[in-house]
């Protein structure tokens, strides 16, 4: 008989946050790491340190194309490490390569946070950190990049949840109950929680 080839794909368990700017990830994945203990790793933070510069230098420094190349190595780092039950926070391009969906998958259950254009626009015209935003009109720039992305979110996510109009608890627990489902368990965390 045939052996089956070697496809070095191990399943981890891990919390998978995509969205939008502004969609709440951050925001939710605190609340997960409160609720669960599991660690909470932002994808934006983790290449902030690892570079040694803010997101918004990185983008003028070395352009776009670098940045989504360092979002990829973080994930392939991860699944390197064989990082598990830790929750993980992203920017909200990093969708856009197709490679990035399929490691995303590897790491674990994917939830994709979603809301309104209007709540988008309200979230991110209080600071100027976001160089996709930073233009003569935010709103449209949102709307073309919703467009652009929607499909890659969908692909992407096993669950979505939409941010608008719930409290942090609901969603949490929304997660947590889902997440549960789709690993027949929630194991506990091997760290305390940071
Ligand atoms: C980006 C989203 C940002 C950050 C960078 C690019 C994007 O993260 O990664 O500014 O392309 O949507 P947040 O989604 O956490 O704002």
């Amino acid at each position: 008989m045939d052996e089956e080839p070697s496809t070095n794909i191990t399943p981890l368990r891990n919390i998978v946050l995509i969205g939008f700017m502004g969609c709440g990830k951050s925001t939710i994945g605190r609340e997960l790491n409160k609720n669960l203990g599991y660690q909470l790793i932002d994808s934006d933070h983790a290449i902030e340190e690892q570079t040694g510069k803010k997101i918004p230098e990185i983008f003028a420094e070395n352009g776009e194309d670098t940045f989504r190349a360092l979002e990829t190595k973080l994930l392939k780092d991860m699944i390197k490490q064989q990082t598990n039950h830790h929750i993980l926070s992203t920017g909200g391009g990093i969708v856009c390569r197709e490679e990035n969906r399929a490691l995303l998958h590897q790491l674990g259950f994917v939830v994709w946070l979603s809301c309104t254009p209007e709540d988008i626009y309200e979230r991110t015209s209080r600071n100027s950190n976001r160089p996709l935003l930073q233009c003569d009109d935010p709103m449209m720039a949102i709307n073309n990049l919703l467009n652009e992305r929607t499909p890659f979110y969908e692909e992407a996510a096993h669950l979505k949840i939409s941010t608008s109009g719930l409290d942090l608890n609901e969603i949490s627990c929304g997660i947590l109950e889902s997440a549960r489902y789709h690993f027949g368990s929630m194991p506990e965390p091997t760290d305390p929680p940071s």
